[in-house]
């Protein structure tokens, strides 16, 4: 019956970073997935996330199902975050983390908008084209890293925008683009935004990493331009990362429509697609995220701590640089300190990254991303000798 099955190859993050729980070495490092890490190395529990948690309970609290697309506070609370107030033409569904939004969203579009082909950054994170593919689309690139240089291709990446056509569905990273660190500036922003217009094109824009780049609002720039512009779009959010409830779950899906009616037809839709995926999502994580959110001392809680992870990754993006800049004299390290966010694309080749991980026990990930959140004070030292080990011998 299922010898026509092949063997999966694995994923090239979630399967790394499983190779790496196995590794018996003491010594080793995981800089390949995406997780925050505090400077002990330790998976943080946020102080807001914790007190929410005691104040919710957990065993004796009821557990309904929830409406298909979600608890609507969470999804208020989710509106409010990610654009700045709640907005009664953004249609919002809870989801299943970021990756969820984007599922959610591909059907939706695959449904409504059947001719429309993706186009995705170059590179971009490897689950974007997983999960537009198995929608069903045919998933574009567009110019956007400089490898020479480890900076933006800004005037290929609009050229390119330019010439598409007019419903094309067009990724975004809002903020600390996975997998380069490499992000627009604001007048860059702006002239993205002035193509689609012109052009009417379908941006998605997925923000996983909102806080970890320049601040909350800052690192929504986008989204709340394309909100002032009344441009329609998606935005996938997840709380994985800024909230670390990575097994929680915890994701939104908005769609900025023409007015509220819209997006309440459309709201119905997602509900629909969400029914025959998954029915609805779970209880637990949302009502942490809601109760953090909206009792004013936690949220300030929970800024407090996110702006301590920012100012910790900048802190070890810079000690990193220094200290390769003390064992490198070329190689363009100034990436490490100019790229923002979690990752930082090293430039090391496959070969190299190989020899990272058997050598060393440094593990990132083969296309050269770094996970900067992983690093700390006890074993920065480690990876930098063992970088520039493989630097001199590329
Ligand atoms: C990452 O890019 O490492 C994270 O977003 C985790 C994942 O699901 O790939």
């Amino acid at each position: 019956m299922f010898e026509h099955i092949p063997s999966y190859p694995g994923d090239p993050i979630l399967t790394l970073n499983e190779d790496f729980q196995k590794d018996p070495r003491q010594d080793k490092v995981n800089l390949s997935i995406g997780i925050y890490l505090d400077d002990h190395g330790r998976l943080p529990v946020m102080d807001a996330v914790r007190i929410a948690e005691e104040a919710i309970g957990t065993s004796s609290v009821p557990k309904p199902y929830l409406p298909m697309t979600g608890n609507p506070i969470y999804a208020s609370a989710v509106q409010a975050l990610v654009f700045g107030s709640v907005v009664p033409h953004v249609a919002t569904a809870q989801t299943l983390g970021g990756s969820g939004a984007l599922k959610v969203g591909a059907d939706f579009i695959r449904r409504y908008f059947p001719d429309a082909q993706v186009w995705l950054s170059d590179p971009s994170w490897e689950n974007h084209r997983f999960i537009f593919e198995r929608a069903g689309f045919t998933v574009n690139t567009y110019p956007y890293y400089d490898a020479e240089t480890g900076s933006l291709k800004f005037d290929a990446m609009l050229a390119a925008i330019s010439k598409l056509p007019a419903k094309s569905v067009v990724l975004l990273h809002a903020c600390c683009h996975n997998p380069t660190g490499v992000d627009l500036n604001e007048t860059q922003w702006l002239a993205v935004l002035d193509v689609v217009q012109e052009r009417g094109l379908l941006p998605f824009v997925d923000m996983a990493y909102q806080g970890f780049g320049a601040g909350i609002d800052n690192d929504a720039f986008v989204v709340r331009e394309l909100l002032r512009r009344h441009i329609p779009a998606f935005v996938a959010n997840s709380f994985s990362k800024n909230f670390s409830l990575y097994g929680e779950r915890c994701g939104g899906l908005s769609l900025i429509c023409e007015d509220q009616e819209a997006a309440q037809r459309v709201l119905g839709q997602l509900a629909s697609v969400v029914r025959s995926n998954y029915s609805s999502p779970p209880v637990h994580g949302a009502s942490v995220v809601t109760q953090v959110l909206n009792t004013p001392e936690l949220r300030a809680q929970w800024e407090g701590q996110l702006t301590a992870m920012r100012e910790r990754m900048l802190a070890m993006r810079a000690t990193l640089f220094q200290l390769l800049s003390e064992k490198i004299s070329d190689g363009h390290l100034e990436r490490y300190v100019q790229q923002r966010g979690m990752f930082t694309y090293t430039g090391l080749s496959a070969d190299q990254v190989d020899r990272l991980r058997h050598d060393h026990g440094v593990y990132i990930l083969r296309s050269g991303r770094m996970c900067v959140a992983g690093l700390n004070q006890s074993n920065v030292g480690r990876v930098a000798d063992a970088v520039a080990h493989v630097m001199r011998h590329p």
